[in-house]
């Protein structure tokens, strides 16, 4: 891998000063090699190391980001439906043990693993999506946003993509979590493990995320691992007045491995197929 993430870096630098020169087979091909390795899961652009930080791997996203400079454009036929773009969609699904319901779409270069549900929604390339997450219909997975395992993303949400600049952290929701309704994490956000969001709740990297036990503001963009957060007000003076910019609010903190009960509902409709 180290010598492909090498050839990738050399060939960023290329197309970086000969631009779309570098459109020839072989540059395609090493660009194709590098998103196969997303594809099938034995690489990802981003994930979180033990110490708790995020770890990019920038070669990876700079060989999306090529693809898009190496690829033409094609003419995609799909019964009755036809779609122009420059790359292909995900298949074999059976075989990845991956349900999708009519109206979904996967690209090609994202990486789904066994059990997850994708509704009628968008998984964009270079994203990730751990087993047993349901992506519920109209959600949209940007590309290279990193979702964990058992996630319910509810209908509508958008989980932003984050492709450029290289070096810039996707979105990464962790393992357990349940984003409500209509949500929208974009520009780098993080849910920690076991969280749950409430519907309608908006969360960017710059956006705080305060304790409303102690008012106090535990970060920005973060949202510590179980907690049952909504999205609030918070009062802002300007020269003009004292208006109200949104934040989000931690209610409450589960115990560590605690599911909130809405979830664990979700799970026994699940297990029976009825949340379908
Ligand atoms: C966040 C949530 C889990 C809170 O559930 P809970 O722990 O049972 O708490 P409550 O419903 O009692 O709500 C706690 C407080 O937050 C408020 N609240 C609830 N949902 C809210 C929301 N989406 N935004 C802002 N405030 C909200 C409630 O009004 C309540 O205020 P109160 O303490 O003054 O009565 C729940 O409201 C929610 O949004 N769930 C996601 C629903 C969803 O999108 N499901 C999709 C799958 S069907």
């Amino acid at each position: 891998m180290s010598t492909l993430k090498q050839q990738i870096e050399q060939l960023w630098q290329d197309s970086e000063t000969i631009g779309t020169q570098i459109k020839t087979q072989e540059a395609f091909e090493l660009v194709h090699s590098a998103v196969e390795l997303l594809d099938n899961g034995q690489a990802r652009v981003a994930e979180v190391a033990e110490d708790g930080q995020v770890i990019v791997h920038e070669w990876l996203k700079k060989a999306i980001l090529l693809l898009f400079r190496v690829s033409k454009m094609q003419t995609i036929e799909l019964g009755p439906f036809e779609f122009v773009d420059k790359l292909p969609l995900k298949s074999k699904y059976l075989e990845k043990g991956v349900r999708v319901v009519p109206g979904a779409s996967a690209r090609w270069g994202s990486f789904l693993e066994p059990g997850v549900i994708m509704m009628p929604s968008y998984v964009n390339i270079g994203a990730r999506v751990g087993a047993n997450t349901m992506v519920d219909t109209w959600a949209t997975v940007g590309s290279c946003a990193q979702i964990g395992s058992n996630v319910h993303l509810s209908g509508g949400v958008g989980i932003g993509g984050v492709l450029e600049p290289p070096q810039a952290s996707p979105v990464i929701i962790e393992d357990d979590v349940l984003i409500g309704s209509r949500c929208m994490v974009v520009e780098g956000a993080r849910v920690g493990k076991g969280s749950v969001l409430a519907a309608g709740a908006i969360l960017t990297k710059t956006i705080p995320v305060i304790d409303s036990e102690t008012g106090e503001e535990i970060s920005r963009g973060f949202i510590p691992a179980y907690s049952v957060a909504v999205g609030a007000t918070r009062e802002r003076k300007f020269s003009g007045g004292t208006f109200g910019l949104p934040c989000i609010l931690v209610l409450r903190r589960l115990n560590e491995g605690e599911r909130h009960d809405k979830a664990a509902l979700n799970q026994i409709l699940r297990s029976h197929g009825l949340a379908q």
